[in-house]
């Protein structure tokens, strides 16, 4: 499936607003038959944030996207787009959000540039010195000449992106734009987010690259069967609530200490041999001092982080909630 969204520029931009909701998803639905894909969602997207949304195949992202960019139509639910509901003031907003739903829709037989100008020319009209920029920023400056045929995966999601990228939109709605990239590819895709999410755009991107969205986005959501799952920063999401990982000698004795107390029972070592227990008075200063005293001095104390994968695996039961 590829699609491009394209409408005639001519909304004009209103000042920027830090902290403002950008992006307002509410109650959305969409039934398919008896299926229903998006069930009652509702997510606020702030200017600025890099918001990841998290699902596994099947989940519903695309789903939602399509019905973010009023490409169809929800069954249920509104979304409302820089403080204006997209069903009613599409062609308005649309110019100011940049999309990439799946693979982008490239003329192989042109030129990366070419391609760039054919759908400037589609907008209306493009300065030259616009697809340059954009060409910069995607890092296809040297093969812009070359035809899109030649491009590998990655080349032509960013092609993708720089496509999305014409009008200088506030907001960038990318459905998997990391998806089919090699791990080099992954870390350009990664690095043009956070250029974009510094020059204040603001990036709403679907993925099932956990680790990418780890390092990637400021906020996820994560859905499962057209459910809102869960919605959050990554670091709470990944820190493990209360616990704490100690690196130390003679991990194997602490461990059986700390079990032996009250606090302590569901004290663990991790895959790394770090000791992964709770405190006591949910204290890290009161575990070290318990620890030094029992004479295990540990070498660092740090709060316990999840990988966002064991976390995103246990809200979705394995990962496999969305396959109907
Ligand atoms: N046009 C359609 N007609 C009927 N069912 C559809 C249609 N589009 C999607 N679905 C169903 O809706 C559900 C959500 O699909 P969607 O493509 O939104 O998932 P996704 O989260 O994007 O998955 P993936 O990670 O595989 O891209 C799936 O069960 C899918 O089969
Ligand atoms: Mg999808």
């Amino acid at each position: 499936m590829t699609e491009r969204v394209m409408t005639m520029p001519g909304a004009d931009a209103s000042p920027a607003r830090p902290g403002e909701v950008v992006l307002s998803i509410r109650n959305l639905s969409k039934q398919y038959g008896k299926r229903l894909a998006v069930d009652n969602l509702s997510l606020d997207v702030k200017r600025g944030e890099i918001f990841g949304f998290l699902g596994p195949n099947g989940a519903g992202k695309t789903t939602t996207i399509r019905m973010v960019l009023g490409l169809i139509a929800p069954t249920g639910g509104s979304v409302d787009i820089l403080g204006k509901d997209i069903t009613f003031y599409r062609s308005e907003i649309l110019p100011r959000v940049g999309a990439l739903v799946e693979t982008p829709a490239l003329y192989l037989y042109l030129s990366g540039r070419d391609n760039l100008r054919a759908v400037g020319s589609a907008l209306g009209g493009v300065p030259r010195s616009r697809i340059d920029d954009v060409l910069e920023l995607v890092g296809l400056q040297n093969r812009q000449k070359d035809r899109v045929r030649t491009y590998s995966l990655g080349m032509k999601q960013r092609l993708g992106v720089a496509i999305a990228l014409l009008q200088d939109p506030d907001v960038l709605v990318l459905d998997e734009p990391a998806n089919g990239l090699d791990p080099a590819g992954i870390v350009e895709m990664r690095d043009l987010m956070h250029q974009l999410s510094a020059a204040g755009k603001t990036v709403f991107i679907s993925s099932h690259l956990l680790p990418e969205v780890q390092q990637i986005c400021t906020k996820v959501a994560i859905i499962n069967l057209g459910k809102l799952v869960t919605e959050s920063t990554v670091e709470e999401l990944t820190s493990a609530h209360g616990e704490f990982s100690v690196t130390l000698e003679r991990a194997q004795e602490a461990l059986a200490l700390v079990q032996a107390q009250n606090w302590g029972r569901e004290a663990r070592l991790s895959a790394q041999g770090a000791l992964i227990t709770p405190a006591p008075g949910n204290r890290g200063r009161e575990l070290n001092l318990f620890l030094v005293q029992a004479g295990y001095a540990p070498d660092t104390i740090s709060q316990a982080t999840q990988d966002l994968e064991e976390v995103f695996l246990r809200l979705t039961n394995g990962g496999t909630g969305g396959v109907q």
